[in-house]
């Protein structure tokens, strides 16, 4: 699967969502405990937490379908309780379950969605030929939507989140339950609808996804953001990158271990010798380090079979972070996190 070329200034510097101390309690569950966040236009903002983080909710307020608690929100300059009706016409939704009738073909489905949004009969009718032919569904149109896989109702949901051509759209958890494949099937569509201009303001679980096509994150657990940023630089923050040298003679592993340990190089945690894998494992923080450490190893005569560096996946920022995967206890690491 390709990475798609982001810009992440977009050429602009204008926020398309900007939330601000956003709150939402259901009873003594605090969905939303004060969440500040934006996407700026013409990117995607990966909002990443585990279930009941709070996803859903944040996605029904800028949806105008909740109301806050406290807390402002506006998309795309209009405030979600004092212009409802205009910040609905400028948004796409698309739910983690699917919103199509099941009895109505897709092209049935579309035409409907059409309508509601006021287009008129002929309008509507192209409009959906228009997105059933973008989304590969020409073929199934005349099916009902029942009759579709899981991939082909995920791309019709895309599809009938687009039909009032939205500025900002939203993707609430697009491929939690599919196969891996159906899932880079949707990935490619979104990342279309990205290179295309789309704002987008997806929320996932998968780190994976979060990766593949967020510009920057915004972790959320148990209605708090517990950390932000780009996806490497949230990636730096937790722990930088990990330099793996092998050595080419294993039986020297211990010594170049204990070379580097004694070396004082500047704000360098050490290095592990790992046996088993006849590989030596040395936490970095910067380039600097890392080409000190190799030079320091040639000077002292050790010859080196391969160098590679490794940066933690989001699977294990996200565990950092939190200090698991759901619903976490430890808020001390999370405070450092969001610094
Ligand atoms: N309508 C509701 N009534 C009561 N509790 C709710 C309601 N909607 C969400 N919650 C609770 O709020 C928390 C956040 O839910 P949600 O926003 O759906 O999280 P996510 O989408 O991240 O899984 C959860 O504890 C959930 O049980
Ligand atoms: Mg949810």
């Amino acid at each position: 699967m390709t990475r798609i070329d982001k810009n992440p200034s977009g050429g602009r510097t204008g926020n398309a969502v900007e939330v601000r101390g956003l709150v939402k309690h259901y009873g003594t569950t605090k969905a939303l405990d004060g969440v500040d966040l934006e996407v700026r236009e013409g990117t995607v903002l990966g909002v990443l937490g585990p279930n009941g983080a709070g996803k859903t909710t944040l996605v029904r307020i800028l949806s105008t379908l909740v109301q806050p608690d406290a807390g402002t929100a506006v998309v795309a300059g209009y405030d979600v309780l004092r212009q409802p009706r205009q910040l609905r016409r400028t948004i796409g939704l698309t739910g983690q379950y699917a919103s199509v009738d099941e009895k109505l073909s897709g092209r049935e489905n579309l035409y409907m969605i059409g309508r509601l949004l006021d287009l008129s009969r002929k309008d509507a009718r192209s409009r959906a030929d228009e997105l059933l032919e973008r989304f590969s569904l020409t073929e199934a149109a005349k099916k009902p939507a029942m009759q579709y896989s899981g991939g082909m109702r995920r791309r019709l949901d895309l599809a009938a989140s687009m039909i009032g051509r939205p500025s900002v759209l939203y993707l609430d958890e697009p491929t939690t339950g599919l196969d891996p494949r159906t899932r880079n099937e949707v990935w490619d569509e979104v990342q279309r609808m990205v290179a295309e201009g789309a704002t987008v303001l997806l929320t996932t679980q998968y780190m994976e996804e979060a990766e593949q096509l967020a510009n920057e994150l915004t972790v959320i657990d148990r209605g708090r953001v517990i950390a932000r940023g780009g996806v490497d630089e949230l990636k730096a923050k937790i722990g930088g990158r990990t330099l793996q040298i092998r050595p080419s003679d294993p039986a020297q592993l211990p010594a170049m271990a204990q070379a580097i340990t004694d070396s004082g190089l500047d704000g360098l945690a050490g290095a592990q010798a790992v046996p088993d894998e006849a590989m030596l494992y040395v936490p970095i923080l910067s380039d600097q380090q890392l080409t000190a450490v190799v030079a320091l190893l040639g000077e002292r005569g050790f010859a080196i079979a391969h160098i590679g560096t490794h940066l933690p996946s989001l699977d294990e920022v996200f565990l950092a972070i939190t200090g698991q995967k759901t619903g976490s206890e430890s808020d001390i690491a999370l405070e450092e996190a969001a610094a």
